[in-house]
């Protein structure tokens, strides 16, 4: 049997949770958290006979919330069970008022090769309204430890389409991340998402959204991240050569994953599930020898093929043209206006079709 190439383990802890944000995670309670790490090393041992990674990534919630000896104990307790004999790169997302240098050094000590941290803005108003935990000041002093710890491949999340923020502040943002020089900058555009504050406001008419202003600051973030040599590998995920999230560009590949922790997904073949959602619920069934497994569904080939059309074109890589055959005339028409380009028997986005690819994707559902 072919080992599973790609983990993923979600750390579901925050020191804040912040108005936006819509991933599985609680507030922070560093005193219980021996149960969960337990349970997390045993869900481990209980899938390593079927891993041998070669991507690893840590997300969350923030898995630097945790204190470093809890995450050395994790890493070490994760070193002891598998074989990483194929291991390339292993993320690890921060948060920057969880970065120490007596962490930062442990965690690379102990093989993470990666860190992903969220730093979003670097402009203090906005840093408010996005309810963020750290100061633009104190993003940029752990940018710096990591740097000091011996990381040489980072990324930094930032987000765009923030509530009151001009296009000078998201140019400020980029021009100052761009002066920092990372090896990845992910640039999301700010999602509305259903049970966050932010969604309630937005509902109530007090935050709006426009899909012409969202493609503004999109193309100002392609000409600003284009001109200082990082490349768009996908829409949101920009990379110095080489430097490409292998993990991410697995997942988008449609290559297997386990996932591990609460709310994590896995993919084998057809067969997709999900952990509960529930840290409590996910320990007591992990410790009573039980499967953390809250949902489960087989991903017939219609919606699998639909799902690796919307990933590749979200991709630079881009679909191979044979797999979309049964929509020639969406193809050539998305051709003739100039939202796909086709080279050595593979589609592509143009600029003009990544400002609408999510629209676009929907032809092939
Ligand atoms: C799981 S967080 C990882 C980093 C860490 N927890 C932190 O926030 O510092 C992953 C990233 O998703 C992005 N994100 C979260 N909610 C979002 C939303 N509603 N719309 C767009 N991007 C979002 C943020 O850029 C965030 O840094
Ligand atoms: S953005 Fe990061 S720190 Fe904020 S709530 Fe989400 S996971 Fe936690």
């Amino acid at each position: 049997m072919t080992p599973i190439r790609h983990l993923y383990v979600h750390i579901p802890f925050c020191l804040k949770v912040c108005p936006y944000c819509s991933f599985y995670k609680e507030k922070l309670d560093r005193n219980r958290m021996r149960r969960f790490l337990d349970a997390l090393l045993l869900e481990l041992e209980r899938e390593s006979a079927r891993l041998q990674p070669r991507t690893i990534f840590f997300g969350g919630g923030t898995p630097s919330a945790l204190s470093t000896p809890q995450l050395e104990y994790l890493l070490t307790g994760l070193r002891k069970r598998l074989d990483l004999s194929a291991l390339g790169e292993w993320t690890l997302e921060m948060n920057p008022a969880t970065v120490s240098l007596e962490k930062a050094r442990m965690l690379h000590d102990l093989g993470v090769n990666r860190i992903s941290m969220g730093v979003q803005s670097w402009d203090p108003a906005l840093l408010a309204v996005l309810g963020r935990v750290h100061s633009a000041a104190q993003a940029e002093r752990s940018y710096d430890i990591l740097r000091e710890a011996g990381f040489d491949n980072i990324n930094l999340d930032l987000m765009f389409a923030v509530p009151t923020q001009t296009l000078a502040q998201w140019e400020a943002t980029l021009e100052k991340t761009i002066a920092l020089n990372p090896e990845h900058i992910s640039a999301y555009c700010l999602t509305y998402e259903e049970d966050t504050a932010f969604f309630q406001r937005f509902a109530a008419g007090e935050y709006s959204q426009s899909k012409d202003w969202d493609a503004d600051l999109f193309e100002a973030t392609l000409d600003r991240l284009e001109a200082a040599g990082y490349e768009g590998y996908e829409i949101s995920n920009h990379a110095r050569p080489g430097r490409e999230c292998f993990h991410n560009l697995a997942y988008w590949e449609g290559a297997d994953y386990l996932g591990l922790g609460p709310s994590a997904f896995s993919t084998c073949g057809p067969e997709r599930w999900q952990n509960v959602a529930d840290v409590q619920a996910y320990t007591a069934r992990i410790v009573a020898g039980e499967s953390a497994i809250g949902f489960r569904e087989e991903v017939d080939e219609a919606t699998h093929l639909a799902e690796r059309i919307a990933f590749g074109l979200r991709t630079n890589r881009g679909v191979a043209l044979d797999l979309l055959g049964p929509w020639q005339a969406v193809v050539d028409e998305y051709l003739s206006e100039g939202f796909f380009i086709c080279e050595s028997g593979r589609i592509r986005l143009t600029r003009k079709g990544k400002l609408v690819a999510d629209t676009l994707a929907e032809a092939f559902v």
